[in-house]
């Protein structure tokens, strides 16, 4: 069985859709992994017990603790290489995790590292996207799976979920409507990334 470690810096909604489909009790739908960790830099995340709560290893790795990021990235490497027998998980997923992360980190992982993000790439990287599509008076928004590389929101993309805006739309009901689309997407995403 391949071995998948989850990072989390916040609620963790899409690491809990992402450990649902891995315990899904049809062998068919079911995704071909198991969660190994949910690994947060935020002790205070309320991924954690969520995780907890669905039989996920869970670990803190608090950023503050480190003299830098270069400290801090090594360190978390060290960590989710721990989680696979033979230190090589299949895959690392950022659910949520809000650190920018080291050319170093990102090319231990090279290939086998997968975020989602909250618009539809290459539109919107970085923060408060759904603030910044209203505000250009986007139609459509949604989310984007993408490889990781060094730059910024910026790898090869994996899959895209596109939603209405509404009339009368807040940043709040936007990202309602994006994350509901994203829990479908991200497992079905890292479904086929596995089956490469
Ligand atoms: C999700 O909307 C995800 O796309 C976004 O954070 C939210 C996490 O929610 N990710 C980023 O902004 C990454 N830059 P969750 O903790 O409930 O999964």
């Amino acid at each position: 069985m391949k071995n998948i470690v989850i990072l989390i810096s916040g609620g963790g909604s899409n690491m809990a859709s992402i450990v649902r489909a891995a315990q899904r009790e049809s062998w068919e739908t079911r995704l071909q992994a198991r969660v190994a960790a949910v690994i947060s830099n935020r002790p205070q995340a309320g991924g954690l017990a969520i995780a907890r709560d669905m039989g996920i290893a869970t670990e803190v790795l608090d950023h503050r603790a480190f003299p830098d990021r270069s400290a801090f990235d090594a360190a978390l490497a060290e960590r989710i290489d721990h989680y696979d027998p033979q230190g090589k998980p299949a895959l690392v997923v950022l659910a949520g995790f809000m650190r920018v992360l080291t050319p170093a980190f990102v090319t231990h992982f090279e290939g086998r590292l997968v975020n989602i993000h909250p618009s539809l790439l290459p539109a919107f990287t970085g923060l408060h996207t759904h603030q910044r599509a209203l505000d250009a008076g986007c139609r459509v928004a949604g989310a984007t799976v993408h490889m990781v590389t060094a730059q910024l929101d910026e790898g090869p993309i994996l899959a895209q979920a596109v939603v209405p805006v509404l009339e009368g739309d807040t940043a709040q009901t936007l990202a309602a409507r994006v994350v509901t689309q994203e829990h479908v997407m991200y497992p079905r995403a890292i479904a086929s990334l596995l089956r490469q």
